[in-house]
């Protein structure tokens, strides 16, 4: 008998340390690590690569279809890269103009459904501890390992502070780059179609004050307490 593979879902606003987390998560469980929210951004990448308005429902239209383009190339550490044409989007979605123009393009349903599409296709055929705003609520429901992460929006603003800072991304200041995730995390809690929003049961975790260590390992054991990992 084939067992299912195991999808951790892990949603959260910006700056809450899903990422560190889920890659450690990841590693541990040997499960493949995916940043949905790094498929958004490469999408609207491709939209302002064109000039295109990420709030028009013309380029929702073409990035739709743009989402068959993406690619993803699984690395020896599990970390699936994303791919767009075939070539690398990391470091280029990481600027802030990338950021604000994905939470745009992330509003419109035909875009969500190629994403959510695409997104539930992976996690079925291989499992994986996956980051994102609805993967609890959205790309696989019915996983019994949810987790909502959260944290006090000063300590979220810092967190991607200094996250971009050691990226080398510049030219925001703090208050202004605090702004802006208060601006994004309204449009993404506010949308209609699929909102950022906890799962009914998923799990929820103020990553305020724990170490990304202290986390994962809460993670880890709340997945092997519900499943023989
Ligand atoms: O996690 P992130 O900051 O890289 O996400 C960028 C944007 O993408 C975020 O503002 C909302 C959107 N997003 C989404 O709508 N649904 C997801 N599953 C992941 C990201």
């Amino acid at each position: 008998m084939s067992r299912r593979p195991i999808v951790v879902a892990i949603d959260g606003p910006a700056g809450v340390g899903k990422s560190t987390v889920a890659r450690l998560v990841a590693a541990r469980l040997g499960l493949p690590y995916l940043d949905t929210g790094a498929m958004y951004r490469a999408l609207a990448l491709w939209a302002l690569e064109r000039g295109f308005d990420p709030a028009a429902a013309e380029t929702a239209r073409r990035a739709a279809e743009a989402a068959a383009q993406l690619g993803l190339r699984l690395g020896a550490d599990g970390h699936a890269e994303i791919l767009l044409a075939g070539e690398p989007v990391e470091p280029r979605i990481r600027a802030a103009e990338v950021a604000v123009a994905t939470s745009r393009l992330a509003v419109h349903p035909q875009v969500r459904a190629a994403m959510v599409r695409l997104q539930r296709a992976l996690a079925l055929a291989h499992g994986g501890v996956i980051e994102g705003r609805d993967i609890g609520t959205k790309v696989v429901p019915e996983t019994p390992h949810k987790f909502f992460f959260d944290a006090d929006p000063a300590v979220r603003a810092e967190r991607r502070w200094a996250e971009l800072r050691a990226a080398g991304v510049e030219g925001l200041s703090r208050e202004q780059l605090a702004e802006q995730l208060a601006e994004r995390d309204a449009r993404d809690r506010g949308r209609p179609d699929s909102p950022l929003a906890a799962a009914a049961d998923a799990l929820h975790v103020d990553t305020g004050g724990a170490t990304p260590e202290e986390l994962a390992e809460r993670i880890v054991a709340a997945v092997r307490a519900r499943a023989p990992v």
